[in-house]
């Protein structure tokens, strides 16, 4: 298989935060790493490989050398994206011949890409079961609902200045009249459960929409989830590939990013703090100096120039598709990229042979943000904000470039086979 073959298939098997983190813990296993429960005492030993599920939504990975870790080198992207919610009592009845489902926005998405294509339900149900209460992903392998457009001869301003209202326009259609009360057994059908035995339920929708390479040269990728599965893919690869001596890597893929990371599994929470405590406690390892001898990569997709509106890049900072990593520079520090960070990362493609490029906002545009800096709130360290050049992010439907993924895997084996020796406050060594 090729790269974007494996990414294709990664895309495909995570159509929720749930997915996602359920086929990074596959793959681990697969790779050896042993599941540590958060409820339990950790024994962590040297050669050993785990890994940290928290609300089966974000999962923290890390390998220890055999030699005593100076520190940690780490990743971080995010599992999920923005789409719709469905709430607790989602049918509802219209114009007397149909049952819509009643949804809220998860995130900032543009609204018109989630029209008129197939869509599904993806998430995670929390069953009754032999008197325990058990949480289970589910996804609904088929074409289950849409969003119909309205038809131009009835808005004949659907073209000029649309506003997409969520509480009206963005209910998906699920069938007629007929099918009233039959959500919850599609559900639980696909869940493999009796509808009786589900207790409550995070689902949301997802883009049915087959990812594809194409072009005059095949030099994109279209696909939901770009942002940020294409990070979380590249960075599993970088972290599984590398050969680690040092310092300890670290891989972590954390919810709820794009609706601020403020939760008990996201950025801004201690999840991460909490297993870099635990891993320095196990081993033996002090935590500050730990710390000062670290690094974070915070792995987010940036804006490539749009083919039809290049003036909306910042004139000398414009990505390009294929051109290898970006490194993000904001001046009111949205992202986290400093002199020091990006000298240390940049030097680091250097040495792999990937070339890099910069980005910033116009000076006349806020930009958006990530989690670097909200991660920096609880582990505080040198971080670099990085990403792949992308058009149309929060589309449900995305375009890359065909070669970066390779990029950012090559970019990422490096850097998690290196680590960082500070030698003083502004002097550094990567070794
Ligand atoms: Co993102």
């Amino acid at each position: 298989m090729t790269v974007n073959e494996k990414l294709i298939d990664f895309i495909k098997q995570s159509p929720s935060s749930f997915h996602a983190v359920e086929t990074i813990a596959r793959r681990l296993e697969a790779e050896g790493y042993i599941s540590l429960p958060e409820c339990t005492a950790w024994t962590i030993l040297p050669g050993g490989k785990y890994f940290v599920t928290r609300n089966q939504s974000s999962v923290i990975a890390f390998s220890v050398p055999t030699a005593a870790p100076r520190g940690f080198m780490m990743c971080a992207s995010h599992s999920d994206s923005p789409t719709f919610k469905i709430k607790e009592h989602p049918e509802s009845e219209s114009a007397g011949m149909y049952v819509k489902l009643n949804t809220e926005r998860y995130g900032g998405m543009l609204c018109s890409t989630w029209l008129d294509r197939p869509l599904s339900v993806a998430g995670r149900v929390v069953v009754k079961s032999e008197g325990k209460i058990q949480s289970r992903t589910v996804c609904v392998d088929r074409d289950l609902l849409l969003i119909p457009n309205v038809a131009i001869h009835m808005m004949r301003g659907a073209n000029d200045n649309m506003s997409y209202n969520a509480n009206v326009d963005m209910f998906p259609l699920m069938g007629s009249t007929a099918v009233k009360g039959s959500f919850k057994k599609i559900i639980a059908e696909a869940a493999g459960v009796a509808a009786e035995d589900i207790i409550a339920s995070d689902l949301y929708l997802y883009s049915r929409t087959a990812a594809t390479v194409w072009g005059a040269e095949n030099e994109f990728i279209s696909s939901p989830r770009l942002d940020d599965l294409q990070c979380a893919f590249a960075s599993l690869e970088g972290f599984l590939a590398a050969d680690a001596k040092d310092s300890v890597p670290v891989l972590a893929v954390l919810d709820n990013e794009e609706v601020g990371s403020q939760t008990k599994q996201g950025a801004a929470s201690t999840f991460l703090y909490d297993v870099l405590m635990r891993i320095c406690s196990a081993l033996g390892m002090e935590y500050l100096p730990a710390i000062s001898c670290s690094f974070l990569v915070s792995a987010d997709n940036a804006h490539a120039a749009h083919p039809n509106h290049p003036e909306f890049s910042d004139a000398n900072h414009r990505p390009k598709m294929n051109g290898g990593i970006v490194i993000k520079h904001n001046a009111n520090q949205r992202y986290t990229t400093d002199a020091v960070s990006q000298a240390i990362f940049a030097s680091i493609c250097e040495a792999a042979d990937v070339p890099v490029q910069y980005f910033a906002n116009r000076s006349d545009m806020a930009g958006g943000s990530t989690l670097g800096n909200i991660a920096n709130t609880q582990v505080s360290l040198n971080t670099v904000d990085i990403g792949l050049a992308q058009l149309a992010m929060h589309s449900s439907y995305e375009t890359a470039g065909a070669k970066d993924t390779e990029h950012l895997i090559t970019a990422l084996t490096r850097f998690y086979s290196s680590s960082l020796n500070v030698l003083a406050d502004g002097e550094y060594a990567i070794e």
